[in-house]
């Protein structure tokens, strides 16, 4: 981990039910968690409201995605405000799944970026190579890509957390080593100091995401370069997301 403040979410993506939803607050709740870290979780839509009422407030609550603009005639989309309306600090953009499954393209993200930002969300930035660019050797360039496309939206990198996913990480049980990810956290770090500022890449946390659990975080938390972790699958489990938590170094 670097200097800045660890962080760690849980994306509990497209799981859960009221019931193992009750079950996870409550272990999230008697947890024992390091407090120098941002500890965040990332509920469905339709279970924001129950967790924002049960959840500790040590533990902020983010959307998993957001609409473009100002809420209005948008069927099946939901607002910055009305995340604001129930108390949400925090947005996940960009997130694989969305761009790969979805569809989404990095102008679109980019501008779901800026208005989450303009409206006082956090915004946890997803970037992430797909397995064959990675063979190709093209991880640098897509990441880039994806970074310049927040870069050319984002009035200010104040409220954002850099999230590296690799998608052939996601959900595969194939965490990148440790040296993987250093590498890439760096780059892009050293990409934000030719881009935008070397403050920005200095007070900028980059976390990685993909398949990390109970036993791989510790070695991963090493790093200099990783300041965190978004967590899929292993945040369903209480327990084992504050082993998560607690692997701040
Ligand atoms: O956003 C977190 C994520 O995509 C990683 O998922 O299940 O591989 O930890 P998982």
């Amino acid at each position: 981990a670097g200097t800045g403040k660890f962080f760690v979410g849980g994306n509990w993506k497209c799981n859960g039910t009221k019931d193992s939803i009750s079950k996870l607050v409550s272990d999230l709740n008697s947890a024992k968690l390091e407090p120098d870290v941002d500890v965040v979780v990332a509920p469905p839509f339709v279970y924001i409201d129950q967790v924002k009422s049960s959840l500790i407030d040590r533990i902020e609550v983010s959307a998993q995605n957001s609409w473009v603009g100002k809420g209005g005639a948008f069927t099946g989309e939901i607002s910055v405000e009305q995340l604001k309306d129930l108390g949400v600090k925090w947005v996940i953009l960009g997130h694989s799944e969305r761009r790969h499954v979805i569809g989404e393209n990095d102008e679109f993200i980019g501008k779901k970026a800026a208005y989450a930002l303009s409206e006082g969300l956090g915004v946890i930035a997803c970037i992430g190579e797909l397995l064959q660019e990675r063979e190709a050797g093209k991880t640098f360039d897509v990441v880039f890509q994806q970074m310049k496309a927040f870069a050319d939206s984002v009035p200010s990198w104040d409220n954002i957390v850099i999230a590296y996913e690799p998608v052939w990480a996601i959900g595969t049980g194939k965490v990148a080593t440790p040296q993987q990810a250093q590498e890439v956290h760096v780059a892009v770090r050293d990409w934000l100091k030719k881009n935008v500022s070397a403050e920005v890449a200095s007070k900028t946390r980059i976390i990685y995401g993909g398949s990390v659990n109970g036993s791989n975080c510790a070695e991963l938390a090493k790093q200099e370069d990783i300041d965190g972790f978004l967590v899929g699958g292993a945040s369903l489990k209480g327990p084992e997301f504050a082993v998560i938590v607690n692997s701040v170094t």
